[in-house]
Parts: structure tokens; C-alpha cells; sequence
């Protein structure tokens, strides 16, 4: 007769904590806001942009690393604004866009992979960032100085007629 004596004395004991309507409420409520979280965030990145085509069907060369949808093409500037060996910050945008020799221009977030910093400056072949004091190289965006430690996310823009866009 132990057993019974065992589960008796379990029930009781388990019973306030483990209570179905409480736990179930609870866990319930997370989900829920989880779930509003991401459908705001999906919300947000697919309203903000003012794209006149939309972006699903645009995407003809989306290859292998994942077609990201950028916005439609948001106008950054002029090519002629970019220094060759140089670049500049595009803080709106959140990007950076680089001349690393004539007529070649590269694009990388501006979002520092070390702790999330905007980047601020682009001197002396680097992009840098104020916070830790990373730099990246304008050529392909790889760390030049730590303390980050992975390169910055490369953009895709398109230059034409002096006029640098977004893709
Ligand atoms: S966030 Fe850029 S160096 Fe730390």
C-alpha cells in the first residue's frame, strides 16, 4: 500500500503549481504576444516602404543567398557624392555605400556587426565605427579592426546615370 500513500501525498502537493487553468492561461498569453510581435514587425517592413511595383514578383535574379526583398528601389544619391577610395554614410537609409576604385561601388548596412552601432565615418580605406572602434574595409566589407569580428552586411544597389539606388 506505499503506492497509494505516495500518490495521495502527490496531489495535493502538485496540485496549486500545476494547476491546468493557470498554466494554460499564462503560456497562452506569451504565444499571443510573441505572435502580435512578429505580425507588427512583418507589418512595419512591408509598410514602410514606398514602393510603387511591390516586391514579390521583381526578384529575377534572387539566386542561391535568399532573394531579400530591399524595398523597391529607394534612391540614394549620386555617384558623384562617393570619393573613389572613400565612401559615404547614407544614415537614412542605413546604408554605406563605397568607391573602392573608379567605377565600382559597394554597398554594406550601416548597422555594425559588433554591437549594432550606426557606423559613422568612411576615412583611410575603412568604415568606421564610433562606438568600439571597428573598422571595415570598403572593398568587401570585411573587419579591418576588431572588436567585431564578422564583416558587414553586403547591399545590393544599382548605379545608372550617375544615380545610385537602393535595390
Ligand atoms: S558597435 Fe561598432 S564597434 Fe562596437
Amino acid at each position: 500500500m506505499p503506492q497509494e500513500s505516495e500518490t495521495q501525498v502527490d496531489e495535493p502537493g502538485r496540485a496549486p503549481q500545476d494547476a491546468p487553468a493557470g498554466g494554460g492561461t499564462r503560456r497562452g498569453l506569451l504565444v499571443g504576444a510573441g505572435l502580435a510581435g512578429i505580425a507588427g514587425l512583418a507589418a512595419a517592413c512591408g509598410g514602410s516602404g514606398d514602393d510603387e511595383a511591390g516586391g514579390s514578383g521583381g526578384g529575377g535574379n534572387g539566386g542561391a543567398s535568399g532573394g531579400r526583398q530591399g524595398g523597391g528601389g529607394t534612391a540614394l544619391g549620386s555617384a558623384a557624392e562617393i570619393p573613389v577610395g572613400g565612401g559615404k554614410v547614407f544614415k537614412d537609409a542605413k546604408v554605406v555605400v563605397c568607391q573602392p576604385t573608379q567605377g565600382e561601388f559597394k554597398a554594406y548596412s550601416s548597422k555594425c556587426t559588433h554591437r549594432g552601432c550606426d557606423v559613422g565615418s568612411v576615412s583611410g580605406g575603412t568604415i568606421n565605427c564610433p562606438c568600439h572602434g571597428s573598422k571595415f574595409k570598403i572593398a568587401d566589407g570585411s573587419v579591418a579592426n576588431p572588436p567585431a569580428d564578422e564583416p558587414l552586411e553586403e547591399k545590393r544597389i544599382t548605379v545608372q546615370g550617375g544615380k545610385i539606388t537602393l535595390a
